[in-house]
């Protein structure tokens, strides 16, 4: 007999963006509502993705009003990131939506809930709905969750507005496209990084096992070892013959 599951959405909404008359909405999105759009923190919204919800919105202020000045424009920055990190873990990128909605917006909420939760079907269930504890995708899920936790990227990303429209210490000005090129860089650096701390989490393994995993040059490995060492993500946990074996550190 087929089973019958439903689709679930959750979408969080700026209480400033939230309408009682319009929340005539199907069951499948369920809201949760928030005192701006800007305090959701990136991880919680890729921790959602890893419980196996299908899609996730964010509705947030049209700018420039947001209360807590610009709310609005860090969620769009945070959004920008995740869509990255999601790009890497293999998880379709359409499955974060953000929208700007004003209750005084010619169309209803209920009208771009909808329009959400069609795309979400044409798409399909996500791949986590069913929990597949070991999948290479929930691995690649979870690193991206840690890697958006990180410090490093949450400065980048809170310096977005300071990089490209004024000047570094340096006198120089990043254009969006440079900015934009770093930020891949190093998200790209994080996810790898966050992915070998989720593989050695459960067992210890050398620079070739993980090279063999995620599919990168030895060396290339190993230099992201070294990096992780230093910031102790990482520690030697054994020698096997010759050949080095790293477990992760508790992350503090
Ligand atoms: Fe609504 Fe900030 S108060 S997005």
């Amino acid at each position: 007999m087929m089973e019958l599951e439903n689709f679930n959405v959750v979408c969080f909404m700026c209480n400033w963006a939230f309408c009682q008359e319009e929340m005539q909405i199907p069951s499948d999105l369920n809201i949760v509502r928030v005192m701006c759009i800007g305090r959701i923190d990136p991880a919680i919204i890729l921790e959602t993705l890893e419980k196996g919800m299908d899609g996730v919105m964010l509705v947030g202020c049209k700018p420039p009003d947001c209360h807590f000045i610009d709310g609005n424009l860090q969620a769009e920055r945070a959004v920008k990131m995740l869509r990255k990190l999601l790009k890497l873990t293999g998880l379709e990128t359409e499955r974060i939506k953000l929208l700007w909605y004003s209750p005084t917006d010619e169309k209803t909420f209920a009208y771009y809930a909808k329009k959400f939760l069609k795309e979400i079907k044409e798409i399909g269930f996500s791949p986590l709905k069913r929990g597949a504890p070991k999948s290479k995708l929930l691995v690649n899920v979870l690193a991206a969750k840690n890697a958006a936790s990180d410090f490093r990227l949450r400065v980048l990303l809170g310096r977005e507005k300071e990089l490209t429209e004024g000047v570094n210490v340096y006198g120089e000005k990043f254009s969006v496209e440079e900015f934009d090129a770093l930020l891949d860089e190093i998200v790209t650096e994080e996810f790898v990084r966050h992915k070998i701390h989720v593989l050695t989490k459960t067992e210890p393994l050398s620079v070739k096992a993980l090279a063999d995993v995620l599919e990168m040059k030895t060396a290339n490995v190993l230099r992201h070892i070294v990096n992780m060492r230093r910031k102790n993500m990482i520690a030697l946990d054994h020698v096997e013959g010759t050949t080095p074996l790293y477990k992760a550190l508790e992350v503090k």
